[in-house]
């Protein structure tokens, strides 16, 4: 990985690890934030949108597109995670709402068209359910051949999920769409399971250290993350979509296997992820916390503790 900025796309469902991670792609040298599409996730996808804008207003990023994306999953009615992230989805921070206008194509036409545009070029990052993806290789059948690298926030391997025994949430959401993206022929794509996102986490005392703290990023973990450590009484809040955008930019941040995955759609297996055998997918089964800790406090000027 040469020094140069990468070119990203980041598909999210702006809650509060979706806001972590824009920071993240914000704060850092070695991310080209091309554009942001939405979706319909942790919460509905208008609130998804909003929310959006309104952190990339909040961290000085105003010139970032927004494109607002699928409203439901391919299949099922949208199921939320608003007990997690709250109604706004942002932990009821209420931060300014943008007055700024949205792109003017939808999500998945936006990934098609940049891929189009700069092929073999992007980096495109999904850290929320698989359906815009699922749309735009849908429309672009070619788009595993125009896309650079595909990382995706989604799966529970060798541990439990976090919707259900068996599921993770961004698959659990939509598992017709993730079938369809991990039978694609990408590439490169990359599998940040809660096998390590889970190992990667703010605790307590680093949302502490954030008060009064004065400039955007800090401002924003205090604000976002304050209904996680005040109202819920958690111990750490957990870093799933930051490490998961980590990895464009510093991929020795995680050993991986080659894997053919399955991805369960029906019954009390909805949404489980399987390694079914040697494949193309690289699932990540250990992460480097220590080195992704140092590299997320320093972007975001949080205080080391
Ligand atoms: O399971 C964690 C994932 O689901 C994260 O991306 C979180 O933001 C939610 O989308
Ligand atoms: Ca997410």
């Amino acid at each position: 990985m040469d020094g140069r900025a990468v070119p990203i796309i980041l598909d999210v469902d702006t809650g509060i690890d979706d806001a972590l991670a824009l920071a993240l792609a914000v704060a850092s040298p070695r991310v080209d934030l091309v554009t942001v599409t939405t979706l319909a996730g942790n919460v509905d996808v208008e609130r998804t949108t909003t929310n959006t804008l309104a952190v990339l207003d909040w961290l000085g990023a105003s010139s970032v597109p927004v494109h607002r994306g699928a409203s439901r999953p391919l299949v099922r009615p949208h199921q939320d995670a608003a007990f997690v992230h709250g109604t706004d989805g942002l932990g009821n921070a209420e931060l300014p709402i943008s007055d700024r206008a949205l792109g003017p194509t939808r999500g998945p036409a936006e990934i098609v068209r940049l891929a189009n545009l700069r092929p073999g070029a992007m980096t495109l990052i999904c850290v929320g359910p698989l359906t815009n993806l699922a749309i735009a290789l849908n429309v672009e059948p070619r788009l595993p051949d125009l896309i650079d690298r595909v990382i995706v926030m989604g799966g529970a391997f060798s541990v439990p999920g976090n919707v259900t025994p068996a599921a993770e949430f961004n698959i659990y959401v939509d598992p017709e769409a993730a079938a369809q993206v991990f039978a694609a022929p990408f590439k490169q794509l990359i599998a940040i399971g809660l096998d390590v996102t889970q190992q990667v986490v703010l605790p307590r005392s680093m949302w502490e250290a954030t008060t009064g703290a004065t400039e955007a990023a800090p401002t924003l973990v205090s604000r976002i993350c304050r209904r996680s450590f005040v109202e819920r009484d958690l111990d750490a809040v957990q870093l799933h979509d930051p490490l998961a955008l980590a990895v464009a930019f510093d991929p020795m941040l995680v050993g991986c296997i080659p894997a053919q995955v399955s991805v369960a759609i029906e019954g009390e297996e909805r949404g489980r992820t399987r390694v079914v055998g040697p494949g193309s997918v690289a699932v990540a089964s250990t992460v480097d916390a220590e080195r992704f800790m140092r590299l997320f406090t320093e972007a975001l000027a949080l205080p080391g503790v």
